[in-house]
């Protein structure tokens, strides 16, 4: 692991106000940066907001206001959301923010410099919704986009092209080199077939038939067209070419590991023209783009336009924010598509965080109070069984495969990871059925291991659920007793012997749901007025 560690999530368009999608991309982000931070990284994140573009300005036409006051309502939702979220950014773009349009700005007059870019005609079948230009060849069916199935116009404008001609062996170059670029590697195959071997067009970044956009500095009434604006916020916000680059070097520099985080939608921009950008910046590139799949609905994926979607409101309200963030991070197998069902979401609360994780909880603090008063015995290797060595194993080996499937990004199979070890000391209680030890005198010195060897074990799996469950696993330490300063990373995967600890058992963390009454209840939301929902 890098000690610099840079995390983005893709810029999202406040057309509207986010749903559970956008907080699927940014919850998994934040257990990622959270994650890293936690085991000694110096991790910065990144998340905001896409701002320009036709689709902006018609919308606030259509709401009878100006696009900068449309995008700044629309960002305080984003906001307020990322905050209930507890999401733990350390930045948020706005590419409407001057620190992000002068360095757009920079950036195409370089290119015009550099010959990167040339003047010329555009003709193509333009999709409005999507914002993109499509080839005859890629279209849908009757002339339609292959991305949301919309009818699609033809159009001709004036406009200025990126030579993506020229960078293209270094592309290739770099997807052989380095097999990260694009992963889940199906993504790349993908890339490959659908983009790059019907040969690759170059890029249209100026428009002319809009003006919500960035303006170049080199003609009248073009402004950046949407993606090299976007784009190039990864940078900006950094500092790029400012007076004060620190972050920049820090986090852009030889040893920093960068990471995108992005949609399945838009991996043609992040693997294809963003590597080129940089090519033609002299910029390193990115270590990973990380593809995830979507947030799909019965009636196919999650968005405003087919008014289907979930808000999150709602449910962090009823469930509290760990049970959707880790229900966002563990039921969907990040890097592949996956369902929401109402009954898929209180069906994963009751199983892992009601049923797995708090048994294991109330379980181990219920004994050490009836046993031991509340306090944590001490544990004596020379009376261990086979069972007790097995169990502080298990815990050491899931603390080094929690650690490389992290840094795999493999989210969803780390968080399992933990969930199994909770697993583990429940077969393991059953095992050693400490009621049975408790009668004996003689077992004294065993009932004290076993009790011992619970309490770190549950600090351990809190510990390493805590990127997931940022609110309930200090509530879990909270119980435990163990004072602020000693709740590190270190100290939980150490699985030392917690001895003389104060527990305070408290209220269930997580409390069983009502199977039907939650069910029915989530339905509601779904089918409910959406803004009412929302706000
Ligand atoms: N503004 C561009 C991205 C520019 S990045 C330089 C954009 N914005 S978006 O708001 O339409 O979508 C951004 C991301 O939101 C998607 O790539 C994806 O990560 C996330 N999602 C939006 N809807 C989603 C689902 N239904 N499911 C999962 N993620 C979703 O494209």
């Amino acid at each position: 692991m890098k000690k610099n560690f840079y995390i983005t999530t893709p810029i999202y368009y406040p057309s509207a106000h986010p749903h559970l999608g956008h907080a699927y991309c940014t919850t998994l982000t934040d257990i990622i940066a959270r994650n890293k931070r936690m085991r000694g990284a110096d991790v910065f994140f990144l998340t905001g907001l896409d701002e320009h573009g036709e689709k902006i300005q018609k919308n606030a036409e259509a709401k009878g206001v100006s696009p900068q006051e449309f995008v700044d309502e629309v960002a305080v939702t984003f906001k307020e959301l990322w905050n209930k979220l507890r999401i733990s950014n350390n930045d948020f773009i706005r590419t409407t923010e001057k620190r992000h349009l002068s360095t757009v700005q920079d950036i195409f007059s370089k290119f015009v410099k550099d010959e990167d870019v040339y003047l010329s005609a555009y003709k193509g079948w333009y999709c409005v919704h999507e914002e993109s230009y499509w080839t005859e060849t890629q279209l849908g069916p009757d002339h339609t986009c292959p991305e949301c199935g919309r009818p699609v116009e033809e159009k001709k404008e004036e406009a200025y092209f990126f030579s993506c001609k020229k960078y293209l062996d270094d592309l290739l170059k770099l997807y052989e080199e380095n097999p990260k670029i694009i992963v889940p590697v199906g993504r790349k195959t993908e890339m490959i077939n659908n983009f790059i071997k019907p040969g690759l067009n170059d890029l249209c970044i100026t428009r002319t038939s809009f003006s919500w956009g960035v303006p170049i500095k080199e003609k009248e009434g073009h402004v950046i067209y949407v993606w090299l604006d976007a784009l190039t916020n990864y940078i900006s916000a950094l500092g790029y070419g400012k007076k004060d680059h620190s972050l920049f070097d820090k986090f852009w520099g030889e040893d920093s590991e960068i990471v995108h985080i992005i949609g399945a939608d838009i991996t043609r921009f992040h693997t294809i023209y963003w590597p080129m950008f940089l090519k033609a910046l002299n910029l390193r590139e990115p270590d990973e783009v990380f593809v995830h799949g979507l947030l799909m609905m019965k009636d196919g994926k999650m968005s405003k336009s087919k008014g289907n979607v979930v808000y999150v409101e709602p449910l962090i309200e009823r469930y509290g924010v760990d049970a959707v963030r880790y229900f966002l991070g563990r039921e969907i197998v990040f890097g592949q598509d996956g369902e929401f069902t109402p009954e898929g979401f209180v069906e994963r609360i009751n199983g892992d965080l009601a049923n797995d994780f708090g048994n294991l909880l109330n379980r181990t603090l219920g004994m050490i109070g009836k046993y031991f008063d509340g306090v944590i015995p001490s544990r004596n290797e020379a009376d261990f069984t086979d069972l007790d060595r097995d169990l502080l194993e298990k815990g050491r080996v899931a603390a080094r495969s929690y650690e490389v499937l992290f840094d795999d990004l493999k989210v969803t199979e780390s968080l399992a990871k933990a969930m199994e070890l909770a697993d583990e000391a429940n077969k393991y209680i059953q095992e050693r059925a400490p009621w049975a030890l408790a009668k004996d005198e003689s077992k004294k010195n065993e009932l004290a291991n076993v009790m011992n060897i619970l309490a770190s074990i549950l600090f351990e799996v809190g510990m390493l659920l805590s990127p997931a469950l940022v609110e309930k696993s200090e509530g879990l330490f909270d119980q435990l007793g163990l004072d602020k300063e000693d709740r590190t990373y270190e100290k939980a995967v150490s699985l030392s012997s917690l001895e003389g600890t104060k527990t305070q058992k408290g209220e269930p963390l997580f409390p069983r749901l009502d199977v039907v009454k939650e069910t029915e209840a989530i339905k509601e939301m779904m089918a409910g007025p959406k803004e009412k929902a929302a706000a």
